[in-house]
């Protein structure tokens, strides 16, 4: 049944854009517009899908019948397919238990759900729903004994994969949420009341659920209260990273290490010296500097510095399975999405994480067979043509 009406709903809503449009319906404009926004003028995050639209590749012909097998394997764990879901601080706020209900994805797609470390739901609640399929993601704690803690219990908790988020040095100033009133706690005024009113969906569930709070750090913080939790994270996390701190953090992992947010060849090839087994490539979906250059321009480059020598990752722009094929034919060994399995999810409750993972999975297949490819590692290397 469950199937079925999925397929249906396919059939009405069969691409992230339309989820994204739905999203837009479905939720609060402050949780929107923290969702959609990127920092600055946001010229950013525009240019993000841009430079991947503006990638042509040319298409090998008479190959017979192909059926695209799209399973890959990653730090020595298969996966179905070679995308995931990445990191989302404050996912609760977009959608009351919206960590559950990806990581519930993961586990029946087997693909990856990495939780952020500012997300809604502790590593213990998730892990025991993504079960092999978690990843965590690590903001840097100033304080050695709290990165200890907290890396003890994501091992504890049974997460296998640890990505250290490095391209965020302060807090952006993400003025649309400014300018929509994203406080937090979230405050009860007459406009919110007004605006939850009017998603009486979105807020069914967050009655449920209870407010969004940052449940992982909550742990460290004398008061639950959130605004206790939020000034920890402002005092305590980030602002001191640099690559001793990374290499410390190589020492004390024993599972597989990405560095998120890597821009530089000559970044990349320090994170290789340091160890790590995956460099993702991502300029944060355009959230955190509006001036950087869109995420698949620095794939090349990066990809010929790195030479096999560490797996490359790739986030920022994805919308499509043609753009993951897309950065797979410049050099990604796998590539993950932000926006669009929260739209799916913003769209469509808990059902939602599904229909972004089935329109993805189809589309990279039917784009395959376009292409000629059977197999994934006949794109990489592909014909690609790029525009500018
Ligand atoms: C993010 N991203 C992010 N990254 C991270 O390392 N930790 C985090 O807590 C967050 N939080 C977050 C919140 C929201 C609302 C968004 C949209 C993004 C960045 C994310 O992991 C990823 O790099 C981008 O989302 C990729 O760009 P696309 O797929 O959204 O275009």
């Amino acid at each position: 049944m469950r199937a079925k009406k999925l397929a249906e709903r396919i059939k009405r809503y069969p691409a992230i854009s339309d989820l994204q449009k739905r999203a837009k319906t479905k939720i609060p404009r402050v949780a929107w517009e923290y969702l959609e926004g990127g920092t600055g003028d946001e010229v950013g995050v525009a240019r993000n899908l841009r430079r991947l639209a503006d990638i042509t590749l040319v298409p090998r012909l008479l190959q017979g019948e192909l059926k695209p097998d799209v399973s890959t394997t990653l730090f020595g764990q298969n996966y179905r397919a070679p995308f995931g879901m990445a990191p989302v601080g404050l996912a609760g706020l977009m959608w009351p238990r919206a960590e559950c209900i990806l990581a519930a994805t993961a586990a029946r797609y087997a693909i990856p759900y990495c939780l952020s470390m500012v997300a809604t739901q502790t590593p213990e609640t998730i892990a025991a729903v993504a079960g092999d399929m978690g990843w965590f993601q690590l903001y840097p704690p100033r304080d050695p004994a709290l990165c200890r803690d907290i890396l003890q219990r994501v091992e504890d908790a049974g997460f296998n994969t640890l990505v250290v988020t490095v391209d965020t040095p302060a807090p952006s100033r993400r003025e649309r949420a400014m300018r929509a009133g994203l406080r937090l706690p979230l405050r009860i005024t007459p406009g919110f009341i007004y605006e939850a009113l009017r998603h009486p969906g979105w807020t069914f569930n967050a009655l449920k659920a209870g407010m969004p709070k940052l449940r992982t750090l909550e742990k460290y913080t004398e008061s639950k209260k959130m605004e206790s939790t939020i000034s920890f994270v402002l005092e305590r996390i980030g602002g001191t990273l640099s690559w001793d701190y990374l290499g410390e953090v190589r020492d004390e992992w024993r599972g597989a290490l990405v560095v998120k947010g890597i821009h530089h060849p000559q970044d990349a090839a320090e994170a290789v010296r340091i160890g790590v087994d995956g460099i993702q490539v991502s300029n944060h979906g355009a959230r955190q500097f509006d001036a950087a250059p869109a995420a698949i321009d620095l794939l090349p480059a990066i990809v010929r510095q790195v030479q096999g020598r560490a797996s490359i990752l790739f986030d920022s722009g994805i919308r499509t399975g043609l753009d993951i094929i897309r950065a797979l034919a410049l050099g990604a060994d796998f590539v993950f999405l932000g926006r669009a399995f929260m739209y799916g999810v913003a769209a469509f409750g808990k059902c939602g994480g599904d229909h972004a993972a089935e329109i993805l999975l189809e589309d990279l297949k039917v784009n395959m067979i376009q292409m000629g490819y059977a197999r994934l590692a006949e794109i990489r290397g592909g014909a690609v043509e790029r525009k500018g």
